[in-house]
């Protein structure tokens, strides 16, 4: 009798062509990123169009490297998941009709999936969930904080009003002059840095779980034109670091108040910016001491991929979750809960 479950997942909402196969919700048996990286960086950021045409070229690739590398047939699985939304209209529908055409042509469940669900469960590939949790995700296009009281069970108690934390990296990074995605050299930078420009934290209304991040991005553009003005150099190091304590110290604030307010058993980062070192070592150290396991993705489950998406399908197809070969791309979709 055959016991084990295996999902192909497929991941095309950003500026990744991803296809993975993850057995159980918890298991990588393959899973292949095809960055487009190197393109886009010519252009400071992702182009819409330029992505579509990116995942049009390497979307049968991947998934076929995913199935070979998985050492499985198609009649071996028991379906397909792939991001429905939230992302780009144009990249999402490229995912979107190939995982339709693969499940339709292999008689496969289909199961669309949101992308920071995916987010959420590439913890799962890591260790087991333990609820309520309170799930961070802090991405290029998100900042949120969810608690979770049981598998598929979102409630959104917080999230930003203006940039997402990646977004303002992204800008920050721009703004010293580093390439594109800008994150991971700004933590690199902050963390080689002795000093740090001091720039204001937005705490918002004393009791939100809201983030703000537009104020600290104008903030450091002011402090270099006002440099400028003056005739004086930048150390780019100081900005990161200044940039970065004011980011970390936010979020880990808002993340701590939130974990103790929902007296949850277990709190995990996701996303992008989950990455980046000072904001691990700030949440790790933050909940250790309140003794409040704390997870976190190693990095190449954080960025986008598609592990992630078969992780959570998996968790959608146990609890009976269905689409239909109407699915379309959402790229305003929202996070609703599939269990109450
Ligand atoms: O989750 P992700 O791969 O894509 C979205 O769903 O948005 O996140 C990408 C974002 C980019 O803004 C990138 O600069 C940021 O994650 N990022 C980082 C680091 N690594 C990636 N930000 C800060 N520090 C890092 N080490
Ligand atoms: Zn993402």
């Amino acid at each position: 009798m055959k016991t084990d479950i295996y999902v192909l997942g497929i991941e095309t909402s950003c500026d990744e062509t991803a296809a993975s196969v993850v057995k159980n919700g918890t298991e990588i048996i393959s899973n292949v990123v095809a960055s487009q990286i190197e393109s886009q960086k010519r252009f400071g950021g992702v182009v819409p169009e330029i992505a579509s045409r990116h995942h049009v070229e390497e979307i049968t690739v991947v998934i076929e490297q995913a199935l070979t590398e998985s050492g499985l047939k198609p009649a071996d699985l028991d379906a397909v998941a792939v991001t429905e939304g939230p992302g780009l209209v144009g990249a999402l529908l490229i995912g979107v009709n190939a995982a339709k055409a693969f499940a339709f042509a292999n008689g496969l469940p289909l199961i669309g999936v949101h992308h920071i669900a995916g987010h959420i469960y590439a913890n799962q590939l890591v260790q087991p969930m333990e609820f309520p949790l309170l799930a961070l995700i802090v991405s290029g296009g998100h900042t949120e904080m969810v608690i979770m009281r049981g598998h598929g069970s979102f409630e959104l108690i917080g999230e930003t009003r203006d940039d997402a934390a990646g977004e303002a990296y992204d800008k920050v990074a721009r703004v010293l002059g580093l390439p594109y995605p800008g994150g991971p050299h700004v933590d690199k930078l902050a963390l080689a840095s002795e000093i740090a420009v001091e720039f204001p934290r937005a705490w918002l209304e004393p009791d939100s779980y809201d983030f703000s991040f537009s104020g600290l991005k104008s903030a450091v553009i002011n402090y270099k034109h006002n440099l400028e003005q003056r005739g004086e150099q930048l150390d780019p190091g100081a900005v990161a670091a200044g940039f970065q304590q004011s980011v970390t110290e936010v979020i880990t604030t808002k993340a701590v108040r939130a974990a103790q307010a929902y007296s949850v058993k277990q709190v995990i980062a996701a996303g992008g910016v989950a990455a980046n070192k000072g904001l691990r070592a700030s949440l790790e150290n933050a909940f250790n001491e309140l003794q409040i396991p704390f997870a976190v993705p190693p990095v190449h489950l954080c960025t986008d991929n598609a592990a992630m998406i078969a992780a959570a399908g998996t968790q959608m197809y146990l609890s009976g979750v269905r689409s239909d070969l109407a699915m379309n791309g959402r790229p305003g979709m929202q996070l609703t809960s599939w269990n109450e």
